[in-house]
């Protein structure tokens, strides 16, 4: 009767912990990039990346400027929102490396539109 109990409340958990892990994994894949923006970039480099006035002062880029887009690679915005740059804060602590990574990718969605 103990040993079928043990068994039985074994595996409750065994299962618990599976379904647990799997949505875990599922909520992980989905970077809420503009939620992070809003929250932790946009007091300094504004709703359009244009940025804020505070922005201005720290001498933070406008991110809808091609030519700045231009001078810059991936790997130095990487690198430059993990480990901070002048007065721009070190999101190492905040954000994971597939965050930071998704951040990049959406100062690059100002950019402005190429003209064909
Ligand atoms: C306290 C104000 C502030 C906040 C908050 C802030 N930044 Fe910045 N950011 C700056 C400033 C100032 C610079 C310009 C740094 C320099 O080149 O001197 C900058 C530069 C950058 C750059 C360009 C880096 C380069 O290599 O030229 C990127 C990309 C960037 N920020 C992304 C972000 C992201 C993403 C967030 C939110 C997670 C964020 N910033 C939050 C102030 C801020």
């Amino acid at each position: 009767m103990l040993k079928r109990y043990l068994i039985l409340s074994l595996s409750i958990t065994l299962f618990l912990s599976l379904v647990m892990i799997d949505s875990s994994i599922t909520f992980g894949d989905k970077i809420d990039y503009k939620k992070i923006f809003r929250n932790d970039c946009e007091k300094c480099h504004g709703r359009d990346g244009k940025r804020s006035k505070r922005g201005k002062k720290l001498g933070s880029p406008d991110f809808t400027d091609a030519e700045w887009q231009a001078s810059v690679t991936d790997e130095q915005l990487i690198a430059s929102v993990t480990n901070g740059k002048k007065k721009m804060p070190s999101q190492k602590d905040n954000l994971s490396p597939e965050e930071i990574k998704a951040m990049v990718k959406y100062v690059r969605m100002f950019a402005p539109k190429k003209r064909r």
